[in-house]
């Protein structure tokens, strides 16, 4: 029988290095020697134990959430070369062969240029496929909810891959679009939202981004984070020398303070921070203690900007750190850490403090 012995993880192009990094340290920590395969600009990386091991408990060890440069994370069976006389068989066959079955199936690619011309390959394979699997038994009504995941990095090399409820991101391609707000007066306001998706499950919204909370934003012009504080009703501190968008300044729910933001101290407790300065992440990692120690706000999503070749090992290392100072300082938070589609050279914090 064929044996998914891989994890197929999704990424932003160029991120392989961070991510393979990624990988060998969590499986390390889980006592896993597997091998990482990562080429440059792919968009992707397999991280292989030997033939016949399968990779389904390592994958429940390493949840998505959990990492910080995927986008997807799969149980994926070895990569198959095709024919281009006939893709579909050697498919069929796999996925018939391994004895796991599925509710949907899904065709993907890497998230780049090259990638895109395969569009029109997958349309004319998508009946097809389903049609063949679902004669032999393997795409059905009920099966635990699992996708099956075709990822084609090029016409003739595609790997298949199994994703599970609750350990997976629901978007194709690991990437959730979002429509830009036109009313916001940057494009980093997608960042923001992003975020909340991300790391607040949306029957919480309510309570958890509610009208009449009280937020700083920090690094806050023109005023994209802001504006999207004050489209859920929030005041808003915006720290930030340089200008903030006239019409959001407008609706009176913004004061604007031309203070730095590593210095500023909130008037009292606030519900939210955010900030998106562009420094080093260790300056603001303290900075980030120090309000949380303080419980000057209840929960915080901040960007680490990463100019650095080492990105995992920066995001690693300042994360552990601000883990050690909350506990030294006996204050119990929930921190999450993940490189989003919105994100470019940086990747986005959550934390939320305990009560
Ligand atoms: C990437 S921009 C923020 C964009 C903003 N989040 C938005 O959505 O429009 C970074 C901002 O941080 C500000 N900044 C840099 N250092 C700062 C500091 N020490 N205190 C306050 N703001 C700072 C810059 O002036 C700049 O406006």
């Amino acid at each position: 029988m064929n044996v998914p012995n891989e994890l197929l993880c999704y990424c932003r192009p160029g991120f392989e290095p961070d991510l393979a990094a990624e990988l060998l340290h969590r499986g390390g920590q889980l006592g896993i020697d597997g091998v990482d395969h990562a080429e440059r600009h792919s968009g992707f990386v397999r991280y292989a134990l030997p033939p016949g091991q399968a990779a389904n408990e390592l994958h429940r060890g390493l949840p998505l959430t959990s990492l910080v440069f995927a986008r997807q994370s799969l149980v994926a069976f070895p990569p198959l070369s095709l024919d281009r006389n006939d893709r579909l068989s050697p498919i069929v066959s796999q996925v018939v062969e391994s004895g796991w079955s599925f509710e949907t199936l899904w065709q993907e690619t890497p998230d780049t240029n090259e990638a895109k011309a395969l569009s029109g390959l997958m349309k004319a394979l998508k009946r097809p496929l389903e049609s063949s699997l679902k004669k032999r038994g393997a795409l059905r009504r009920k099966a635990g909810g699992r996708r099956l995941h075709v990822w084609w990095s090029d016409g003739d090399c595609v790997q298949l891959g199994i994703s599970f409820p609750g350990n997976r991101s629901e978007e194709p391609g690991g990437i959730r679009r979002l429509r830009f707000p036109h009313a916001a007066p940057s494009r980093s306001t997608l960042k923001l939202e992003e975020a909340w998706h991300e790391f607040i499950p949306i029957d919480q919204w309510q309570e958890r981004l509610a009208v009449g909370m009280q937020a700083a934003d920090l690094g806050a012009a023109p005023g994209g984070w802001t504006w999207q504080l004050v489209n859920r009703g929030m005041q808003v501190y915006a720290i930030d020398n340089g200008p903030m968008n006239p019409a959001l300044m407008a609706g009176g729910m913004v004061e604007h303070l031309r203070e730095d933001g590593f210095a500023w101290a909130p008037p009292m407790r606030l519900d939210w921070l955010v900030c998106d300065i562009v420094d080093q992440p260790s300056r603001v990692i303290d900075m980030m203690a120090r309000w949380l120690v303080k419980r000057w706000c209840r929960e915080a999503v901040f960007n680490l900007k990463l100019p650095m070749k080492q990105r995992w090992r920066a995001v690693h290392e300042g994360l552990s750190r601000l883990e050690l100072m909350l506990a030294d300082a006996g204050v119990g938070a929930d921190i999450s850490c993940r490189h989003l589609y919105h994100d470019r050279e940086e990747v986005t914090v959550h934390v939320r403090l305990r009560d």
